[in-house]
């Protein structure tokens, strides 16, 4: 099969209005960049000469400026899932211009083929190459590649002549039940799949040419906060490791997403004293690749390279010596439960509060603010060996606390919870009964400025197995929204 070169305008014209798009690609990386630009035009377009044009988005995880960025700001989204981090499309979805589900990013591919979503009519690809009977060889991330060429009419490739990772990949789609098997990985570096995505030659539009790298993720600089979360999270594995209750070989590692996930690894890059582990991740940092070469990190499976430019380009220009232990995964397989529980994964994810039992809100600032989402972090804490939960103890210079009577959102309970990490200490919630779990979050982890308050808190509380004062829960919460600051506090009207 020979197939059309495009233009990205030309391309922009199979997406029509209403049309359900799913694309390649994982956080910034892996994502088509051409096209969708193109889309935001034709529905600006639209929109001036008086005629609707949205579109429905699917992705494996969040886009960049230049997908969910332009199309917000066209004003040409429908609907979005499963995991938003650019501004402009976050505060559109709190201001209720665009549909948004918050997904467990494992479950995207298959909420798609189960049908709970819409129709996926167009998928865009971003390839390093596609041969003439339809191998499509994906860039930086696996994300849902396959699923949605699978199940679109139409197929765009966006051929990226500046990546190079071929070999990387290790494409694998389960069954949907009733015939769904095991899935066999019994470790981080077993390679299941195809090293491409098979696609239906018949459905391929054409091709875009395009060389341009990845939009780049920038990390806050590490402070004494960020560093002192790394350092505890590290203390806290070694003594697990002591104690004989992670084996001394050590346990495959996750890591989440955001400045304090980037702190935390580069404290585990930093320890001697940690035994060469895996990763089985959803994101891939510079810093993984630093310790793989120092030989810190034996393989590193992930969804996608959420690399610098120049990092990328090391790997490329070094692929013989990472093409055994660096393999590229769907997200459906590398955030899946099965494969993380089967693993035994030590989990690290970013929480933005935490309650006094373990209840974590990950995704909605003050119960209503979408932050990001819940991304991959629930897949990972309910299915992990052990589950770990970080946060800086306060926010907005110490107006808020972290550790909370009550959480607004809850994305993860007390159940996925089992140890809380600060800059003040360890909360290991495992085997706790609640009054034990809040007396660790307040006085290992809460900071100082919060702990009387929190102590005051229960005080007030009805007794039960969990101690509540429903009326006062989220009284915290009421006074920052109120007073601009918890400290201020007051519990003497619930008394
Ligand atoms: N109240 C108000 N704002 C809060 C807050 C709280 N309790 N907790 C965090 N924030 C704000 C911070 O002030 C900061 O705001 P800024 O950008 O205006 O400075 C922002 O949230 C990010 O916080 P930061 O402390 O820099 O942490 P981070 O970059 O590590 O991100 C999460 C933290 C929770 C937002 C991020 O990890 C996330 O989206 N997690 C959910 C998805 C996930 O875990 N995926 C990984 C699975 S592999």
């Amino acid at each position: 099969m020979i197939y059309p070169i495009l233009t990205p305008q030309e391309a922009a014209c199979y997406i029509n209005d209403g049309d359900g798009v799913g694309i390649s690609g994982f956080t910034l990386s892996g994502t088509p960049k051409a096209v969708l630009p193109e889309v935001a035009k034709r529905a600006e377009e639209a929109h001036a000469a008086g005629k609707p044009f949205k579109i429905n988005l699917y992705s494996g995880a969040s886009t960049g400026d230049t997908i969910d960025g332009m199309l917000a700001r066209a004003k040409a989204l429908n609907f979005r899932a499963p995991f938003i981090s650019n501004p402009t499309v976050r505060d559109a979805i709190n201001a209720k211009e665009i549909k948004y589900t918050d997904l467990h990013l494992s479950l995207m591919a298959q909420d798609l083929r189960y049908g709970y979503l819409g129709k996926v009519d167009v998928a865009i690809l971003e390839a390093v190459d596609i041969t003439p009977d339809g191998k499509v060889y994906l860039t930086t991330a696996g994300g849902i590649g396959q699923t949605v060429a699978n199940l679109a009419d139409r197929i765009i490739i966006e051929r990226n002549s500046f990546h190079n990772t071929i070999g990387l990949h290790d494409v694998y789609e389960p069954k949907d039940p009733p015939y769904r098997t095991e899935i066999p990985i019994y470790k981080a570096s077993d390679r299941i799949g195809k090293p491409y995505v098979q696609v239906d030659p018949k459905k391929v539009v054409g091709i875009v040419e395009v060389n341009m790298p990845n939009e780049q993720v920038v990390f806050k600089e590490l402070d004494p906060v960020t560093r002192k979360i790394g350092e505890n999270v590290v203390g806290f594995i070694l003594n697990d490791i002591k104690r004989g209750i992670i084996p001394a070989t050590g346990l495959p590692i996750q890591s989440g997403i955001g400045n304090v996930a980037n702190a935390v690894l580069k404290a585990l890059g930093d320890s001697n004293e940690l035994p060469p582990l895996d990763l089985y991740s959803e994101v891939l940092q510079d810093s993984v690749i630093e310790l793989m070469e120092a030989g810190r990190v034996k393989a590193g499976s992930t969804c996608s390279l959420s690399l610098s430019q120049e990092c990328l380009q090391h790997v490329y220009d070094n692929l013989d010596q990472f093409r055994d232990r660096l393999i590229l995964r769907p997200s459906e397989i590398s955030n899946h439960p099965e494969i993380i529980r089967r693993l035994g994964l030590i989990a690290m994810n970013t929480a933005i509060a935490v309650d006094l039992y373990g209840c974590v809100n990950s995704s909605h600032i003050g119960g209503t603010r979408l932050m990001n989402g819940i991304g991959g972090s629930g897949d990972f804490a309910r299915n992990a060996y052990v589950s770990i939960f970080m946060c800086p103890s306060t926010q907005k210079a110490g107006a808020i606390s972290s550790i909370v009577p009550m959480v607004t959102h809850a994305d993860h309970t007390e159940h996925d919870v089992r140890v809380v990490v600060t800059e003040w200490g360890v909360a290991d919630l495992r085997g706790k009964s609640p009054d034990e779990r809040a007396k660790l979050l307040i006085e290992n982890c809460a900071h100082p400025e919060y702990r009387n308050l929190l102590w005051d808190y229960l005080k007030i509380t009805k007794k039960g197995h969990v101690s509540h004062n429903v009326a006062a829960a989220l009284f915290m919460h009421a006074t920052y929204d109120a007073e601009g600051d918890m400290r201020k506090v007051d519990w003497s009207k619930f008394v």
